[in-house]
């Protein structure tokens, strides 16, 4: 006996559909700066501004290709509250959409989400689960760093446990960034951000770049790039850069692929505890560790330097930019590099754009400031 499933949420769904689609139509593409480099260098650097998507980072690409790729499959209908697990930036794009096709949104964040993040999550009409810590630890990460947790806190749920809890529990769906990032994104094209840097460029003196370079939170956005141009077959390489505490550049370097620090980061968006599912490997050429102090320092010379107001993580991606042009320029290289501004920097007022906030952390961002000025006048960093 055939069994048909009720045909109501099929007209939802094309309707949630058609929605999601329109954003895209009416959103223009994401602008490609210059960074002005010295003249006599022969190397151009571009930066990729996700900024000035409509909820001002790069996660409003993946939000979208998230809530598709669960409308399509048949996990999001008129009554399905979507839960994430996110640092704060997928959130407040999620919430978006969540708002768009007329469904409740909720998300769980570490505690120490910045309130602007928590603001605009709530202004798209977002519920905020805050959660105290992050992950759990692997026993290389044990034996590297031991942590002494108390008994409380390894009791308590990590992000992706209680996400999946209250999806569970309310009868909701677990959209789950760090599983499906890389899946749910198109790296043949669909004017993926890769697509859209390598359109952009193709009027530049060199429209074929040596590097780009990025850093990884969920890991799908270096999957998308590294697979890319590998599908288009350029020699273009992928650099990926990573904070401090992070397990990528660990987990990378050793290959192995359950490797876990446990422990938090500052520079909200990029770095995990542990390795993630998108997180892609293969495609990576080359990782590069930036100290804390250096991805403030940078993000804020940037602000200095052009008015271009960015968050941490766009710092961490500029020091990686600074140290490959510098290996270009000894390697008597010309050619072009490519990283993003991931967000804007208003929503770091309280944090890496405030003197206290960065005392307070134990931060000192003088010597990697003048780091910077001594590269951009001498090509050495
Ligand atoms: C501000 C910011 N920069 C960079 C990233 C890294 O992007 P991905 O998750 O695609 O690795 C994120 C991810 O959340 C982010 O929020």
């Amino acid at each position: 006996m055939a069994v048909e499933r009720a045909g109501t949420d099929r007209r939802w769904v094309d309707e949630a559909v058609r929605r999601v689609e329109a954003d895209a139509n009416r959103s223009a593409d994401t602008h490609l700066h210059v960074l002005p480099m010295p003249a006599g260098w022969g190397i151009d650097v571009y930066l990729k501004d996700e900024s000035v998507h409509p909820t001002g980072s790069l996660k409003h690409r993946l939000a979208r290709s998230l809530f598709l790729h669960a409308l399509v499959s048949g996990q999001i209908g008129p009554h399905t509250t979507v839960v994430e697990a996110s640092s704060g930036s997928t959130a407040v794009s999620e919430a978006y959409f969540a708002q768009l096709i007329g469904v409740p949104f909720v998300a769980v964040l570490p505690r120490s989400t910045s309130p602007e993040k928590i603001a605009l999550i709530e202004r798209y009409g977002g519920r905020c689960h805050p959660v105290e810590h992050g992950a759990e630890m692997s026993a290389e990460a044990e034996l590297a760093e031991p942590t002494i947790y108390s008994e409380a806190e390894l009791a308590e749920p990590t992000i992706y446990s209680e996400a999946e809890r209250l999806a569970a529990e309310c009868g909701g769906h677990y959209l789950d960034q760090f599983t499906y990032a890389e899946r749910a994104t198109d790296w043949r094209g669909n004017n993926n951000i890769a697509e859209s840097i390598v359109a952009q460029l193709a009027q530049e003196r060199y429209p074929v770049p040596e590097w780009i370079v990025v850093g990884a939170g969920t890991g799908g956005t270096s999957a998308t790039i590294g697979r890319y141009l590998r599908y288009r077959r350029m020699p273009t390489r992928l650099a990926v850069v990573d904070p401090e505490n992070s397990a990528f550049l660990p987990g990378w370097a050793s290959g192995a692929a359950d490797f876990a620090t446990g422990l938090p980061g500052r520079i909200e968006g990029i770095g995990r505890p542990r390795m993630e599912p998108s997180f892609v490997p293969g495609v990576i050429d080359l990782m590069l560790p930036v100290p804390d102090a250096a991805s403030i320092a940078a993000v804020r010379h940037l602000h200095e330097r052009t008015g271009r107001f960015a968050g941490g993580s766009t710092g961490t991606n500029l020091w990686g930019v600074y140290h490959l042009v510098a290996r270009m320029l000894a390697d008597g290289v010309r050619g072009s590099v490519v990283t993003l501004i991931c967000d804007g920097g208003e929503r770091y007022r309280h944090s890496y754009y405030d003197d206290d906030w960065v005392a307070a952390q134990g931060l000192d961002l003088t010597p990697h400031t003048e780091r910077i000025e001594r590269f951009l006048a001498t090509g050495e960093f």
